[in-house]
């Protein structure tokens, strides 16, 4: 989704804007620009004869429609010296992708420039106000209408922070901004409600602002973030900060761990490709330091303050958007049957608006990769406030949710900049697992349960990259026969029904070729109809309680002539006659399978993408991290 970058300091600002937007282009965006603070000498006249030099500041606009090194050829055109600025990559909300609508957007007297993430919820209302003032506006944005709104602010005070709070006071909605002003040239003023702003504190009196740390820990990993309704002033001698109801705060210094190698592509032709590699060691990393093998059981720091609300909880609700709520699902599964307890899944953007039943002995878990996802953090935000203890499971460390639950497991999963989710899925799987069992080990699991249930987890990671050594190649040519597949039909049963929810989404996201998963039983039920000598069907079939289920419906497919794609347990001889192609995983514990069988199901939909020509790190009209609702 939209990312902003901002630069005050004594260097050049282009191209640390322009190298941040690239590092925030893994978000999904449609267009890009910056704002520059140039500074002009002009010469005035001091007597009437002689003149001198000043030095007056103008502000600068650059923005298209497209990518990233669109914006970088159209600003390689006239080159503008600053030392500040504000750059941003949009995602269409309101209002379509074009070069008009881009961002920064400026007032009415063009005198600021802002950039914003999230969604003025009452622009509306504000425009119709300005527009009786004599407003005038260029784009459909509802971007437009809070730069004009601070210019309002800005030409009556005269003093850009106080222009903003106020202007933000009017405002219902999400927002990350930044902002400048040709006429105070030594700041930048950047606030945040809902959509993640971090500000970097450089060593040479440089400073910058980001929506993703990612975007400037090229530069400093010394970073301060803002919590919602807070804002910050940022000049070359500091940064002062303050709610935006005018109360002045001190903020933490924190350090960014993340590695600036986890945030580029290390020879892979793509950041998916790379983390559909990585998972052999993302999945050990989730485990790493949390694992009692001895005891049979797991010991989960950020859990430990919250044992006995646990052990007495009545029921878990996992609450999660797309493939974390696939995660979430297998997360059920796992749980009800080695804890025995009741789990409700639902779809958080469900959860927050229908009144769900919440009682004070509910633990909530909310998943999220990247810790921001609007409908998540808003249904945990709910959760908490009807009584519930409200738990994070999520990659991004210090991000909204993380911050915000009463406490978590992360998933340790790093920097995931594929807007397919793909390692977040299995080291979510991973902490589930983990999570189950503790949660079993607390109730009716054994010891040597839990320790051959452990053992068998360890050894997940080794199977993991079994399956990328040895099927990798067999999926790329597979890929070549199935690619112009109009539809696939995914299916599968217990465990690995979310799994093939799972593998049609990453197929239909990446591919754009239209894919349902179903439980496999469901299928007779109507899905049956669409099955014709064009239709694949992806059957995930491991050797498990439903396997003998699962071949009769291979067999229904097969008699009415479709094309059987199988993903099985290595071994099985009787799948090899039923199904056309068939793809081996390792055998392992059936509540551990979806954490194989899904690597076969990435890869098919990763090569099938990029033998269709797709861009499958930036898929169309998608975004890595969902920050409106
Ligand atoms: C699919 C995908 C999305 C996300 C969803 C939730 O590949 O990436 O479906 O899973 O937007 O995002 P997080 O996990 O960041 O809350």
């Amino acid at each position: 989704m939209c990312g902003i970058v901002g630069y005050i300091g004594n260097r050049e600002a282009t191209p640390i804007l322009l190298s941040g937007l690239k590092r925030l282009e893994y978000r999904g965006y449609d267009s890009a620009g910056l704002a520059l603070l140039e500074d002009l000498p002009r010469a005035v006249s001091t007597n009437g004869h002689s003149s001198s030099l000043i030095n007056s500041t103008r502000l600068v606009i650059e923005k298209c429609k497209g990518k990233v090194t669109d914006l970088e050829t159209l600003s390689a055109r006239s080159p503008h010296h600053s030392t500040i600025g504000i750059g941003h990559t949009r995602w269409a909300t309101h209002g379509i992708p074009s070069d008009t609508n881009s961002h920064p957007h400026t007032d009415q007297q063009e005198r600021l420039a802002i950039i914003h993430n999230g969604i003025v919820e009452n622009y509306s209302h504000i425009k119709d106000r300005l527009l009786a003032r004599g407003h005038t506006f260029r784009s459909e944005t509802d971007t437009e209408v809070l730069a004009h709104l601070i210019g309002e602010f800005y030409a009556e005070k005269q003093n850009l922070t106080e222009a903003v709070r106020l202007a933000l006071n009017e405002v219902v909605g999400a927002y990350g901004i930044a902002v400048v002003a040709a006429d105070s040239p030594n700041e930048i003023v950047c606030a945040r409600k809902g959509s993640p702003l971090v500000i970097g504190v450089g060593n040479d009196n440089d400073y910058f602002i980001a929506s993703d740390a990612a975007a400037i820990i090229a530069h400093t990993r010394q970073v301060i973030y803002l919590s919602d309704n807070e804002m910050a002033t940022v000049s070359r001698s500091g940064i002062k900060t303050r709610t935006i109801s005018n109360i002045e705060i001190t903020k933490q210094v924190e350090v960014v761990e993340m590695e600036l190698e986890a945030i580029e592509k290390g020879g892979f032709d793509h950041f998916m490709l790379k983390e559909i590699h990585e998972q052999p060691q993302t999945i050990t990393d989730a485990m790493r330091g949390r694992v009692i093998e001895e005891e049979g059981n797991i010991v989960l720091g950020g859990l430990q303050n919250h044992l006995d609300a646990l052990r007495q909880a009545k029921r878990l609700i996992i609450t999660a958007c797309g493939t974390s709520f696939h995660a979430g699902l297998i997360g059920k599964y796992m749980i009800e049957q080695y804890a025995r307890v009741p789990v409700e899944i639902e779809y958080a953007s469900e959860f927050r608006y229908r009144n769900p039943i919440v009682n004070d002995d509910d633990v909530m878990f909310g998943i999220s990769q990247s810790g921001e996802t609007a409908d998540t953090l808003a249904a945990m935000r709910e959760g908490k406030r009807k009584g519930a203890l409200a738990l994070g499971i999520v990659n991004v460390v210090g991000s909204t949710i993380a911050r915000e639950s009463d406490g978590g497991v992360y998933i340790h999963a790093g920097p995931e900049i594929g807007v397919a989710s793909t390692k977040a899925f299995t080291s979510q799987l991973t902490v589930l697992s983990l999570l189950t069992i503790m949660l079993g080990r607390m109730r009716h699991l054994s010891v040597v349960d839990g320790r051959s249930m452990i053992r068998e987890l360890l050894e997940v990671p080794e199977k993991a990259q079994s399956i990328l050594d040895d099927t990798e190649s067999k999926i790329e040519e597979m890929a070549q026969i199935f690619k112009d597949a109009a539809n696939f039909l995914y299916l599968g049963r217990g465990y690995n029904y979310p799994v093939a929810l799972e593998g049609a989404l990453k197929l239909k996201e990446i591919s754009y070729i239209h894919a349902e998963g179903y439980p496999a039983a469901e299928m007779k039920h109507g899905p049956i109809a669409l099955i014709d000598e064009n239709m694949p069907v992806v059957v995930v079939a491991p050797q498990d309680d439903v396997y003998e289920k699962v071949l009769s419906n291979i067999q229904e497919v097969r008699a009415r002539k479709g094309h059987v794609i199988a993903i099985a347990t290595e071994g099985d001889e009787q799948i090899k006659k039923l199904a056309e192609q068939v793809i081996f995983i390792p055998q392992t514990l059936p509540l551990f399978t979806p954490i194989l069988s899904v690597i076969p199901l990435q890869l098919l939909s990763y090569y099938i993408a990029t033998a269709r020509g797709c861009n499958v790190d930036q898929p169309r009209n998608l975004a890595k991290s969902v920050t409106v609702e």
